[in-house]
């Protein structure tokens, strides 16, 4: 067989293909979101947009696909991303291109390509998204999973790295979690070259792992990360970060701690801190959660990344963000058995019985969801009984029902679900009777249990 020329597309693995007959499933590392499962994603995504209405941070979409290079030439090459998790491939017209790994990276392509540069300083953009990292699979690690994020580009001042910070331990705890947060300073270019030189040094004639031996040459400051048992010892007497940062860097760093002391949210400095990608510098953190185990769960993580819109083509521009991972908040959930209400159930179930009854009741159900009261209904069943249990299901709080008596009386029955009390009333005044009997107190209307808007 011939080698490849030069820039030559290599040529592609073998095509994986399915046994014939063989059941067709989820590929290793994805997995369906039920619709029982629903609740859980919408109650989260709810809070995280809350917030971000909150703090003023825009909605932003970007494509699921984007060039190979924007990922190589930020994440770092070294990084487990970029060097063993990317999903990667030419496409048909010959263009390398990945399945984006994580959001921050093509945020900034945003940044530039739109001209945000010329928007009013800083630019806060938030996004809910899919991403893609060809890793082992276990509990809360998955191939396709999900994030939220938060990114402010084009400001510089420690006040935001503590509104990032206090964005995210406020999410959580809206969540119903206790997040710890952990929190470093790397240094700006500048100082982390002199501490990457102490660093080297302290560790030359120290045995480290493999994987650490490899790093110190390409990427020392991983190094401070590594969980193998020799290189952890080692780490204690290592030189640590925080006491070679720069003036700079060191009293943004300090201002940035005043500020969340000031708003006693708490925290640990880890000086092991550095993250897995290589676009970071300045402020780095990450939130954890107690697992069941007494383990903790990495629920998200961010920092600065001052460099990085310069280094894909756009202005000096100093920027920041947060990102937590959607499956292990709701795995965390989940665990801790938190109450969230189902959002498919209503406030009013339209029950019929008969043809006639069930032209008018499907007038009636659109009446009704025109005047944003939640309706329910069951055209497809004939029967009071089998209608009624739905409607007890959905837990609605009344039900309208409609037969050919009624029909020919001008009137329709409501019934109370919880006290099972019926009444007749006119037709014609079913609507405001309705609305009436919704209101709640203090002349708040109270659609649902979980919904309470002005009147
Ligand atoms: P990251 O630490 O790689 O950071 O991911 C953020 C969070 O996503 C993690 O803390 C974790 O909760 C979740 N996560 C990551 N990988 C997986 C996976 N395979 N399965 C399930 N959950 C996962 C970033 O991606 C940065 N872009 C964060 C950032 C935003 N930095 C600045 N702005």
């Amino acid at each position: 067989m011939s080698r490849p020329k030069k820039n030559q597309t290599p040529a592609e693995p073998p095509v994986k293909h399915s046994r014939q007959n063989h059941k067709i499933q989820t590929l290793k590392g994805f997995k369906d979101v039920l619709p029982e499962q629903q609740k859980f994603w919408n109650f989260v995504f709810e809070k995280v947009k809350d917030t971000a209405d909150d703090y003023s941070f825009q909605k932003i979409d970007t494509p699921i696909l984007e060039s190979a290079s924007l990922f190589q030439r930020t994440l770092g090459e070294e990084t487990d991303i970029v060097g063993k998790e990317m999903y990667t491939f030419t496409d048909k017209s010959g263009e390398l291109v990945t399945l984006r790994p994580e959001m921050t990276a093509p945020v900034a392509r945003a940044y530039i390509e739109h001209g945000m540069v010329s928007w009013p300083q800083p630019v806060k953009l938030w996004y809910w998204a899919s991403l893609y990292r060809h890793e082992n699979p276990q509990a809360g690690r998955y191939r396709e999973h999900h994030q939220f994020g938060y990114e402010i580009l084009g400001g510089k001042e420690p006040t935001l790295d503590a509104e990032l910070v206090i964005i995210a331990y406020g999410l959580y705890k809206s969540f119903g979690l206790e997040p710890e947060i952990e929190i470093n300073s790397i240094g700006c270019q500048s100082c982390r070259k002199e501490y990457i030189k102490l660093l080297k040094k302290y560790f030359k004639d120290k045995k480290v792992c493999e994987t650490c031996t490899n790093r110190l040459e390409k990427n020392p400051l991983r190094v401070l990360d590594c969980k193998e048992n020799k290189c952890q010892e080692n780490l204690k007497s290592a030189p640590q970060i925080i006491d070679y940062l720069c003036e700079d860097c060191k009293n943004h760093f300090v201002r940035l701690l005043e500020i969340l002391d000031e708003n006693s949210i708490t925290y640990n400095l880890n000086p092991y801190l550095v993250r897995g990608l290589d676009y970071y510098n300045g402020t780095v953190f990450e939130i954890f959660v107690k697992g069941n185990d007494e383990s903790r769960i990495a629920l998200g993580g961010g920092g600065r990344y001052d460099y990085l819109i310069e280094q894909i083509g756009g202005r000096a521009t100093p920027a920041l963000g947060f990102a937590g991972g959607v499956e292990r908040v709701v795995i965390k959930l989940k665990e801790l058995g938190l109450e969230i209400k189902d959002e498919g159930h209503g406030d009013v179930f339209v029950a019929q019985l008969g043809d006639e009854a069930r032209k008018k009741c499907m007038k009636l159900f659109n009446e009704l969801r025109k005047q944003s009261i939640k309706t329910r209904e069951a055209f497809n069943k004939k029967g009071l009984t089998e209608q009624l249990e739905i409607a007890n299901r959905l837990k609605v709080k009344y039900a309208l029902i409609l037969g050919q008596k009624e029909i020919m009386e001008g009137t329709i029955i409501i019934r109370d679900m919880d006290s099972g009390v019926q009444e007749i009333i006119d037709f014609d005044k079913v609507i405001p009777e309705v609305k009436k009997r919704l209101l709640g107190l203090n002349g708040l209307k109270v659609y649902s249990e979980n919904r309470i808007t002005d009147n």
